[in-house]
C-alpha cells in the first residue's frame, strides 16, 4: 500500500502583499499563516508525514514553535528560485532522507492556503486512490472571463466553460511527479499539474466545494480570518 507524503514549498516572499515579512509566516488567527496549512496534514490520519521546503535564507521558521507537529515534520532548507524549483529540490532530498518509494503519494500544498478541511482533502485521496495519473482540487471558474490589454482594456471575452481554477494539493506519484518536473526544469510552470500535463497526462479535476483559496492579496487575509474564525465557532 502506498504512502501520502505532504510537501509544502514555502520558500516564496509573496510580493504581492506587500509585506516585508513573507506571507505564509503573516499571522492568521494568532498564528503564522503556514500553521494551519500544516495542522490541516498533521490531523488527516492519511498523512504519513509532512515536508517542508523553506528557503536557505529562510529569516522566520526559527522564531515560532512547531513542537505540536513534531512527531509528523521534516524541514528542509532547499528551496530555489521558482515554485517548482522548490518543490523538485524539496522532493528530491525527502525521497531519501524520508524514505518516500516510487509509488508513494505526494500532496504538494501551497503554504499560503490556510483554510484546506478535511473533507476536501479526504475527498482528494478518495477520488484518486486508485488513479494512474493523479489530480488537484479545483473550481470551475465562476466569473465571465476578461482578456485585457497592458493598459487594461478588454480586448475579448473568453468563453468560462469547462475552465476551471486550479488549487492545491495536487497529488502525484513520487516517481511521476520527479520525473515531470525535471523535464520541465527553467520553464514559467506555476502548478505541479503543468508539469505531469507536460508529459501528455490528463491529471484528475476534483471539485473542492469548501473554501480554499490562496492568500494572494492583503484582503485575503482578513477573508481567511473570517472564514477560520466561523469555522472554529462552537
Ligand atoms: O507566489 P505564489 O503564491 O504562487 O506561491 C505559491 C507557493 O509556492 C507558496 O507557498 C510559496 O511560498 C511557494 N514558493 C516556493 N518557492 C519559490 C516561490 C514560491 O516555495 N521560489
Amino acid at each position: 500500500m502506498p504512502n501520502y507524503f505532504a510537501l509544502l514549498p514555502a520558500a516564496g516572499y509573496g510580493s504581492r502583499m506587500g509585506q516585508h515579512t513573507p506571507k505564509q509566516y503573516l499571522t492568521l488567527a494568532g498564528k503564522p499563516m503556514i500553521y494551519h496549512a500544516i495542522r490541516a496534514f498533521f490531523q488527516s490520519t492519511h498523512i504519513k508525514r509532512i515536508i517542508v521546503v523553506l528557503s536557505p535564507q529562510d529569516p522566520e521558521w526559527a522564531k515560532h514553535d512547531w513542537q505540536t507537529f513534531s512527531e509528523k515534520l521534516t524541514v528542509l532548507y532547499c528551496g530555489g528560485e521558482t515554485r517548482a524549483d522548490s518543490v523538485f529540490n524539496g522532493l528530491n532530498t525527502a525521497a531519501e532522507q524520508c524514505a518516500i518509494d516510487a509509488d508513494d503519494w505526494i500532496l504538494v500544498h501551497d503554504a499560503a492556503r490556510p483554510l484546506l478541511t478535511q473533507q476536501a482533502l479526504n475527498q482528494l485521496i478518495e477520488t484518486l486512490i486508485d488513479d494512474s495519473v493523479g489530480g488537484l482540487l479545483a473550481v470551475p471558474v465562476a466569473d465571465t472571463l476578461k482578456r485585457g490589454s497592458p493598459d487594461a482594456r478588454v480586448i475579448q471575452t473568453e468563453s468560462r466553460e469547462q475552465l476551471w481554477q486550479a488549487q492545491t494539493p495536487q497529488m502525484f506519484r513520487r516517481a511521476m511527479l520527479l520525473k515531470a518536473l525535471r523535464m520541465v526544469e527553467k520553464s514559467n510552470i506555476t502548478d505541479d499539474a503543468s508539469a505531469i500535463e507536460a508529459m501528455g497526462h490528463h491529471p484528475k479535476l476534483v471539485h473542492c466545494i469548501d473554501d480554499n483559496f490562496k492568500v494572494t492579496y492583503p484582503q485575503d487575509l482578513a477573508l481567511a480570518e473570517l472564514i477560520l474564525h466561523n469555522r472554529n465557532k462552537p
